[in-house]
């Protein structure tokens, strides 16, 4: 039997792609799914998708907000398991066009939200519990040009991790890092061109496929149920790193 079955697990940015696939997995394994997303009208598409019933709660934060992060956590009472998969496209531009602003939004919603999550989470989260943030591929396989921040960004989730496992120990913290997966934050990126991309990416891969949500949740599952992974970085990106 799953250690899961019974706990609960928050989702953040489970209403959409790989936080959906991670919704999923959990309420396979006998897991009440609390999915937090900003958008009602994705919560209740996702919550649809999940089959509705009485293990699905959705609750619409924003992870940078503060006070809503910390009414959702007094809302959603003792859980087990904190799972951030929230993210918007990053900024894309070369570095000697980018836009400061969008930069400075990036960090405080992708980077900035991880921490108030942090910050809040421990308040209620059972012993023996663990949070899992996601970083991306292209800390190791910088897209060129325009990859610099959200390399950076990537690459800060691992370190974030290390120094939490340390500091809120015996609580473990650990990071999932995916390789592509076509997930809508393509379709918001680059619209119809994704299918090409996705195609010469599939074909260069020794996977020789992109990762479905599901396969990312394999990942995240693993970090929950075994309780002696912490400070760790999961790369599940099919060989991505190699090529
Ligand atoms: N897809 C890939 O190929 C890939 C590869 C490497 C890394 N990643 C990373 O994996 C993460 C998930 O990507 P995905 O492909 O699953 O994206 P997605 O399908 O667009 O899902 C993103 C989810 O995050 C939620 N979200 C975004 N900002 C939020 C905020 N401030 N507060 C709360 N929820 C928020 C979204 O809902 P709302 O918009 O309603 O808030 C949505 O549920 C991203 O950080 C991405 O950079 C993805």
């Amino acid at each position: 039997m799953s250690a899961l079955k019974g706990q609960t697990v928050v989702v953040v940015g489970g209403s959409s792609g790989i936080g959906l696939g991670v919704a999923a997995a959990v309420l396979d394994k006998g897991a009440h799914a609390v999915v937090v997303g900003r958008s009602i009208d994705k919560l209740r598409a996702a919550g649809q998708r999940l089959g509705g019933g009485p293990c699905v709660r959705s609750l619409a934060v924003d992870m940078a907000d503060e006070a809503g992060v910390a009414r959702m956590f007094d809302e959603i009472g003792p859980f087990d398991h904190l799972v951030s998969t929230a993210g918007t496209p990053p900024p894309a531009d070369p570095i000697g066009r980018i836009d400061i602003e969008a930069v400075h939004g990036f960090l405080a919603s992708k980077l900035g939200g991880a921490v108030v999550l942090a910050k809040h989470a421990g308040r209620t989260l059972r012993p023996g519990g663990s949070m899992i943030f996601t970083s991306g591929i292209n800390k190791d396989r910088p897209p060129v040009p325009g990859g610099a921040v959200v390399s950076a960004i990537a690459g800060s989730f691992s370190y974030f991790a290390r120094a939490l496992a340390l500091e809120l120990a015996p609580t473990r913290v650990n990071i999932v890092s995916p390789g592509w997966i076509d997930t809508p934050m393509w379709d918001e990126m680059v619209g119809a061109a994704k299918t090409g991309f996705h195609a010469e990416m599939a074909a260069r891969l020794p996977a020789g496929r992109l990762a479905t949500p599901a396969d990312l949740a394999r990942a995240y599952l693993y970090l929950m149920e075994n309780d002696f992974a912490t400070g760790e970085t999961i790369h599940s990106d099919g060989g991505q790193r190699l090529i």
